[in-house]
């Protein structure tokens, strides 16, 4: 089985994790996802969802090309079978960035961690085609291989594997997937170096084991640091803002900033319109129960913070 990043890592609970040693390291690995199975929820029916609007192609250019198309997705708690996403609707092409608000427990968490393919939830409905492929059949490290990243709202420790390893292992897999030859720990630390430099990272984050101690704001800095090692064609941020300085968030915005190109994307989850305005979103989804009930622009973080999520359901 591949390497799965760490960023794609659910909470450890030990039936989740399988580890594994090389000479030097022991390592995690996610055991793949549970199979979907289909069902389909009373409620699915009464499903609001509201599509992005398709790229523009007013003046006869190209569309930029699909990178992340879901439709109708449903998913429970795999444990209690309890209903979370109920029918989530989202459409992402290349060179976007989308953001997605909405209330304390209204399923944006469990969207992101579905799409990576998180061990707690089952699929019950629906379809998510990344970069062409069927996400939903592709084992949770094959999607990280692929071209997901997703950086979590709690990041996981991983005693005894340092930094440095945990990236070397994690962008070597990336290599081999790719066909190039793998770097040795020589090689690997020139180009890590300036990645550092560029999320404006202490040397000892590389020696330190995978978050283990490291303070909230560090974890965040980190996940970043991740991104910028591996690359994301979606790199999938779970509140990257919390718990961060006013400096660290400009850190961290400025790295994602740098790693936009035309051919990739973001897909911020955040409750602030602060982030949004360093890392500018092509447009606002709002979640509530579920789903995706509202789509815009900046306009909707601006009524947001003004009048409360009332006073968007009024608009
Ligand atoms: N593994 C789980 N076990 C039990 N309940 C869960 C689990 N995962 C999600 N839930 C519940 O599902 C709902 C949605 O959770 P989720 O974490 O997706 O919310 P959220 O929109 O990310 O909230 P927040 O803004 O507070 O981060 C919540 O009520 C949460 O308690
Ligand atoms: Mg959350």
């Amino acid at each position: 089985m591949a390497l799965f990043h760490s960023c794609c890592l659910p909470t450890p609970s030990p039936p989740q994790l399988l580890s594994f040693r090389n000479s030097t390291s022991k390592y995690l690995l996610f055991t793949p996802a549970a199979t979907p199975s289909r069902c389909r929820f009373p409620k699915l029916s009464a499903a609001v969802a509201v599509e992005s609007p398709p790229a523009s192609s007013a003046d006869g250019v190209d569309s930029p090309k699909l990178l992340l198309e879901v439709r109708d997705l449903c998913a429970v708690i795999t444990e209690s079978r309890q209903p979370i996403l109920k029918g989530v609707n989202l459409t992402i092409h290349e060179g976007e960035v989308h953001a997605v608000m909405g209330k304390n427990g209204s399923g944006k968490s469990t969207f992101a961690k579905v799409l990576v393919g998180h061990r707690d939830y089952e699929v019950t409905e629906g379809t998510v085609v990344f970069k062409g492929e069927n996400l939903l059949d592709m084992a949770p490290e094959d999607r990280s291989l692929a071209g997901l990243f997703m950086s979590f709202q709690s990041p996981v420790e991983i005693p005894g594997v340092s930094n440095i390893d945990f990236l070397q292992m994690a962008y070597n897999a990336r290599r081999r997937k790719l066909g190039e030859p793998e770097l040795s720990p020589l090689e690997f630390y020139g180009y890590i170096a300036p990645k550092l430099e560029s999320v404006n990272a202490k040397i000892e984050f590389l020696s330190r084991n995978v978050n283990e101690g490291f303070s909230g704001g560090e974890k965040k800095r980190n996940e970043i640091l991740q991104l910028a090692v591996l690359g994301a064609d979606l790199a999938i941020l779970d509140e990257i803002d919390s718990g961060l300085d006013v400096d660290a968030l400009r850190d961290v915005a400025n790295a994602v900033n740098k790693l936009l190109t035309p051919t990739n994307s973001v897909l911020m989850i955040t409750h602030y319109r602060r982030l949004l305005e360093f890392i500018k979103p092509t447009y606002i989804h709002i979640m509530d129960d579920g789903r995706i009930v509202k789509t815009g622009d900046i306009s909707i973080a601006e009524v947001l913070e003004k009048g409360g999520y009332k006073a968007l359901s009024a608009t």
